[in-house]
Order: structure tokens, then C-alpha cells, then sequence
């Protein structure tokens, strides 16, 4: 049954308590059932899907549905619930005319994925949106090149708010034993005894840059999350499949394995920069987190964000307001005259002394089945990249 758990760690969740909105039980055997008879909604887009597990989960608490518009109006302007509570991104759920003509003033609409049922809407409110306002706003550009803007763009006209109840989860199969919902990564977290917690969010294989900044950070609080995105991300980036098996390669041979924990992380992509670093910050404190490392261009694509711009935003609120702090890191790279790790703060040397290759750079020579220097990626992770490559481009 949906419930509101409250935190005994003291770290609490987002607003005080987690909102798990999964139905279980009798409650689950009546609401399919009714489900059958109610107007629906169509989930467009896995993106959809993976806010309904967000929201089964107590990920997104406080929030318990789709935004009405008393909430997505100031998230949207100034990143506030109606509450006053921070909150960077919409949750928000399209509908079409024939959709909205559809609930004839119903209270209750099934969503439905592939013709079933997968939750059910208390419908609260149905609006429309100014759909170039919401991309200026939270992805800062109307481009519609950008892949969050052209998801927007792609919507439905209308918007229709209200709470939630999942019924089913479509993805809970996939890396089962490494999908920690909130209330189990908090238990996993309170077993190590770790007073602090580390997120790292990514969503591309670890390399040796990121594996410094998590490093870094493990020297700092008790116990590492690597947590990554799997909930949807743009074609060209490596699937989630690829990288778990990177991640697991890594942590074998190079973590401390008793103070890493590895769990995937459910929501989509947005590719929203800065407003996503609070999103991820946010969540990741529902999750148990009490520390969130952001680098360089977090969640961002393109040329569309300077690449601190997701470190600054975190100054446009209070100390103590997010209740989860950012590890901020700058650029880092491997230095050949440092011969180590090292960023723009600790390395004195130039340009041509650092090893740098673009996402694009990697990518074409891992299609060639070209390991890149040992300095960038690990060769253990680098040997599963090139495979999968291979195996991708069938050759
Ligand atoms: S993201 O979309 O999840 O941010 P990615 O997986 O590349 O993309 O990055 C994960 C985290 O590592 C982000 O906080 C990002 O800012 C940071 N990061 C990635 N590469 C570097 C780098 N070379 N130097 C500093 N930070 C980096």
C-alpha cells in the first residue's frame, strides 16, 4: 500500500519522509481491476515510465504525482514547489485532446503502457503549458537539437496532475540485484555504519577521471554509492549493460570493495545541466546520500552549459536548504608530468602535457578495437568497451 515512511538515520528524505506510491496487496488486486473500466492516459515514452518508478519508490519525495500546476508553475520559474521546498525539474504527465476529452471530468484515469495499465492518476488538475518557456527555463535553450527540448517538443498539449499509485514496473527485472530503492540503499547505508555517503551519478563507463573524483571523495566521508543512470539515456550514449560491466570490473579490482556500494539509479536522462544537478542532488538524498560529487558539464550535452554552470546553481540556495552538499571538482585529467591524476587546481602544466580525448575521440577508437592509454581508461574496462563495440557494429 502507498505509505509515508519517516527516516531514523538522520539523514532525512526530501521534505521529511519518503512518499512510496507502489500499490501491494488488496489494494493492487482492486485497483487493476477497476483500472479496466477507467479513461486513459498513454505513458509516452520510457522517460514516463521511469518517473512512475521514481515516484513507486519514494524517489522524488515529497513529490507524489504529477505536478499540478500550483507546483510546476514555480518549479519551473523558480525552482520551488508550492510548499517553498526546492525542486528544479517538472514531473509532468501529457495528454492529448482526445485523452483529456476522454476523462469527461473523471476523477481517476488509468496510465497505461502497450495497452495496460501500469498506474492510476487522482486527477487534480489538467493545464496547458507554454512548452518554449518550459525549455528556457529549465534547459536554458529552445533548441530543439537539444534532447530534453525535443522531448518536451514531442509532448502531448496538455497536462494532466494529480497522485499517483503504480501497479506494476515494467524495468524492475532489469539489474534486479543491483536496483536499491531508497528505503533498501538507507538500510544498506545504516548496516555499513557509514555517517556519510557519496553519490556519483554518471552515466557513460568510469573512467580514469571519474575514478579520481570518486577517489577523492572516498578520502573525504565514509562510504562511495556509484550510482548510475540507467532509465534511459540518448543513442549515442554506451548502453547501461556495457557499463555495468565496466563498473563491476572496476570496483573488483581497484575499489576498496567494503566502502563502495553499487546500485543503479532509475530515472531518465534529461540533459538538463544545471537544473539536473539539483534534480540528481535531490534524489540521491532521498536515496540516503549525504554528499553528491559533481565535475565538470554535470549532466550536461553539447555546448549548451559552461562547465561549472551545475556547481554554480547550488549557490542560488540557501546553506542547508538541499540537505545534501556537492563535492564540486574541476577538469581533471592525467598529467604526464605530474605523472598522476590532477585538475586545473593542483597541476601546474599546460595543455600538451595532459591526456585528454573527447567523448568522440573514444568512441571511434574503441569501434577500431584501439585500447586508449591506460592514463584515460583502465585497460580491464577498455577490453569490455572494444567488445561490446565490436559485437555492436557487428564485426
Ligand atoms: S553525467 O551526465 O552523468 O554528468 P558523466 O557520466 O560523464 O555524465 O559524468 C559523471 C560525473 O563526473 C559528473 O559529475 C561529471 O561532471 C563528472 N565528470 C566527468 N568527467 C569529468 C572530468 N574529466 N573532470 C571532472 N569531472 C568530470
Amino acid at each position: 500500500m502507498p505509505s509515508t515512511l519517516k527516516d531514523a538515520a538522520g539523514h532525512p528524505p526530501h521534505g521529511g519522509s519518503l512518499e512510496l506510491r507502489l500499490a501491494t496487496g488488496t489494494e493492487l488486486a482492486d485497483l487493476v481491476a477497476a483500472a479496466a473500466d477507467l479513461p486513459q492516459i498513454e505513458a509516452k515514452g520510457r522517460r514516463i515510465l521511469s518517473d512512475l518508478e521514481l515516484l513507486a519508490v519514494g524517489a522524488v519525495s515529497p513529490n507524489r504525482g504529477f505536478m499540478t500546476q500550483a507546483d510546476y508553475a514555480p518549479v519551473v520559474g523558480e525552482m520551488r514547489l508550492a510548499s517553498g521546498l526546492p525542486w528544479s525539474l517538472p514531473i509532468t504527465l501529457s495528454a492529448t485532446d482526445e485523452e483529456i476529452a476522454g476523462l469527461d471530468g473523471a476523477g481517476r484515469a488509468a496510465i497505461t503502457h502497450e495497452g495496460r495499465p501500469v498506474a492510476v492518476i487522482d486527477v487534480e488538475d489538467v493545464f496547458d503549458y507554454d512548452v518554449a518557456g518550459e525549455a528556457q527555463l529549465t534547459y536554458r535553450t529552445t533548441d530543439d537539437k537539444h534532447p530534453g527540448v525535443a522531448f518536451l517538443y514531442g509532448q502531448a498539449p496538455h497536462y494532466v496532475g494529480g497522485e499517483v499509485t503504480v501497479l506494476t514496473n515494467p524495468f524492475e527485472g532489469e539489474f534486479a540485484s543491483y536496483r536499491l530503492t531508497p528505503v533498501q540503499l538507507r538500510d544498506r547505508i545504516a548496516k555499513e555504519g557509514w555517517k556519510t555517503a557519496v553519490a556519483f551519478q554518471t552515466r557513460n563507463p568510469i573512467h580514469r577521471a571519474h575514478e579520481y573524483l570518486t577517489k577523492c571523495a572516498l578520502e573525504i566521508v565514509d562510504g562511495l554509492v556509484i550510482h548510475p543512470l540507467v532509465g534511459g539515456t540518448k543513442g549515442d550514449d554506451i548502453p547501461a549493460e556495457t557499463r555495468m560491466k565496466c563498473y563491476e570490473v572496476l570496483i573488483e579490482k581497484y575499489y576498496p570493495n567494503e566502502r563502495v556500494v553499487l546500485s543503479v539509479f532509475p530515472a531518465a536522462m534529461r540533459y538538463a545541466g544545471p537544473r539536473e544537478a539539483i534534480w540528481h542532488a535531490l534524489l540521491r538524498k532521498n536515496y540516503g546520500m549525504t554528499h553528491m560529487i559533481i565535475g565538470r558539464d554535470h549532466a550536461g550535452v553539447g555546448d549548451y552549459y559552461g562547465s561549472y554552470d551545475a556547481q554554480e546553481i547550488f549557490e542560488e540556495f540557501e546553506s542547508g536548504e538541499l540537505g545534501i552538499w556537492p563535492l564540486k571538482f574541476e577538469h581533471s585529467f592525467w598529467c604526464n608530468l605530474c605523472e598522476q591524476m590532477a585538475s586545473g587546481k593542483t597541476c601546474p602544466h599546460g595543455k600538451e602535457d595532459r591526456v585528454f580525448l573527447s567523448g568522440t575521440q573514444v568512441r571511434e577508437m574503441l569501434t577500431r578495437g584501439e585500447e586508449p592509454s591506460p592514463h584515460f581508461s583502465r585497460p580491464e574496462v577498455a577490453r569490455i568497451l572494444i567488445d561490446d563495440a565490436r559485437a555492436g557494429s557487428g564485426s
